[in-house]
């Protein structure tokens, strides 16, 4: 049972538990552990949505490596993107000569992963690769390759584990259906750190 009460009707059906969610990450951690072996990773977290993805994920990957964070902000609606892309933050630290791997929480139309992929690549890593919990294929607008993929998502906006609506219910622990017909109509429109 969540510990967390949440007073919002439009967080619906659960679609990825926190069991289903923690078997998954810890697949991941091992498959990257495997593939990376012996290299300098530097894993980079896109913030503000993949923290809760990343902490876990690095506690599953067997091995060294090194963690650093990138923002973007997408000028848009709060449940879709603009597509006009920009960075808020850039890595703290060099990554040349080392292996890249980005982590995302969702992808969507792909436009700020591709992005992301641009941005990273500028600071000349040895390899980049891309590691999405979330993938929601149906709606990428723009191509991207993903080398990690936790899950496939139908079109829907999807709350918790990270995952915000108008920057609440990230704490909750499983992944659940955010119900956007049933909102107030109002579109908020933001800046926002994604
Ligand atoms: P994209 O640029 O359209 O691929 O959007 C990527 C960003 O949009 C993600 O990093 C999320 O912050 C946000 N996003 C897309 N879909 C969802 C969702 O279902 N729930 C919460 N955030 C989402």
């Amino acid at each position: 049972m969540s510990i967390i009460a949440i007073d919002d009707e439009r967080v619906g059906e659960r679609l990825l538990s926190i069991e289903q969610i923690a078997q998954r990450v810890k697949e991941l951690g091992q498959q990257i552990g495997n593939d990376y072996r012996g290299r300098d990773l530097v894993l980079i977290g896109v913030l503000t949505g993949s923290v809760v993805f990343l902490s876990d994920l690095i506690r599953s990957i067997p091995g060294n490596l090194e963690v650093d964070f990138v923002a973007a902000a997408s000028y848009g609606a709060v449940t879709h993107s603009s597509g006009v892309v920009r960075i808020l933050k850039d890595l703290s630290h060099p990554i040349l000569s080392k292996d890249a791997l980005i982590v995302e929480d969702i992808v969507d139309t792909g436009l700020t992963l591709a992005y992301l992929i641009d941005r990273v690549a500028s600071h000349q890593p040895a390899s980049l690769a891309t590691c999405v919990l979330l993938n929601k294929s149906a709606r990428r607008r723009v191509p991207v390759d993903l080398n990690y993929v936790g899950f496939e998502l139908p079109d829907r906006f999807v709350v918790g584990y990270g995952l915000d609506y108008a920057g609440r219910y990230r704490n909750l622990p499983s992944i659940h259906v955010y119900n956007l017909e049933e909102s107030s109509g109002i579109e908020c429109r933001r800046p926002s750190a994604d």
